[in-house]
């Protein structure tokens, strides 16, 4: 069996982690696999959408896998630190706009992947955090510098250091997720939440992605300036004067 699988229908792709019987954790294996996924997704044009899910109903991921970190060398350490870190990028910079659907378990490299996702759902069920310390080491697949910018720094550091585990309503408190929903409905309500954005202009929508993701991490000048050069490149392709054509003279497009 694939240790990932993915789906097209109507321009939504769900990709799915299928390593059930280890929580969907991720060997080397399970992350080469989904960086090329997730590379080979970013050409597709038909794509308009991911979600990004775990097989079964126990776990999105529960991290980078411990058995196999058990027994590497410093320097091997830092090659699957690299390949967690390459994968969370990738996921993070690809074209299409992503939706992490949590059905369980999102732990340490689990969370990190959730993380590099634009938007998070969680089933009632799950449960988030960065357990790394409990094991020995801080969070290195991206961990230590996403979480903070999702939450704060206070509250980053508070999941860091004790390694704690959070249900899911307080993920929502916290902002680390957008939206709990019964683990029965989780698959339709990201579904939905993905049909609702592939309605919209893709350029659209994926200039908005640049213009957030680039904005983030520079001074408001320059993500004004980023904003700009996204606003201008929308104005050059025909489904931004199509869409505004439409309803100027009120037929739909
Ligand atoms: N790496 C490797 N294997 C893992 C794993 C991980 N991160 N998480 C779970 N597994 C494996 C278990 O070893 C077990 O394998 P086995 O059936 O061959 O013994 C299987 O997945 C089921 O896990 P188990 O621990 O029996 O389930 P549980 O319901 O008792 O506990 C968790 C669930 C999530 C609380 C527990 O598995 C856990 O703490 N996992 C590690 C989470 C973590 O620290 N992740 C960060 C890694 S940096």
């Amino acid at each position: 069996m694939s240790l990932v699988i993915t789906s097209i229908l109507d321009g939504i792709c769900t990709v799915k982690i299928n390593r059930p019987d280890k929580l969907n954790a991720m060997n080397g294996d399970v992350a080469q696999e989904l960086i090329k996924t997730f590379e080979s997704i970013d050409k597709d044009n038909n794509v308009k959408v991911i979600i990004l899910t775990g097989e079964g109903e126990k776990a999105f991921s529960a991290g980078a896998d411990i058995e196999y970190m058990s027994k590497i060398s410093p320097d091997e350490s830092v090659a699957y630190a690299k390949v967690g870190q390459l994968l969370t990028s990738t996921v993070e910079l690809v074209r299409q706009p992503t939706i992490a659907a949590i059905n369980g378990f999102a732990l340490g490299g689990g969370c990190e992947l959730a993380m590099s996702c634009d938007i998070r759902i969680a089933a009632d069920t799950a449960r988030l955090g960065q357990p790394e310390v409990t094991i020995g080491i801080p969070p290195g697949w991206g961990g230590t510098q996403r979480l903070m910018r999702i939450v704060g720094i206070a509250k980053a550091k508070e999941l860091v250091y004790t390694g704690k585990m959070i249900k899911a309503d307080e993920a929502l408190q916290i902002g680390l997720v957008n939206q709990v929903v019964p683990l029965a409905s989780l698959q339709e309500e990201a579904l939905k939440m993905a049909q609702q954005i592939a309605a919209n202009s893709t350029m659209g929508v994926q200039m908005s992605k640049v213009a957030i993701n680039k904005g983030r991490n520079a001074d408001l000048d320059t993500g004004l300036s980023i904003e700009l050069l996204a606003w201008r490149n929308c104005f050059t392709h025909s489904d931004r004067e199509e869409r505004m054509t439409a309803f100027v003279n009120k037929s739909k497009k």
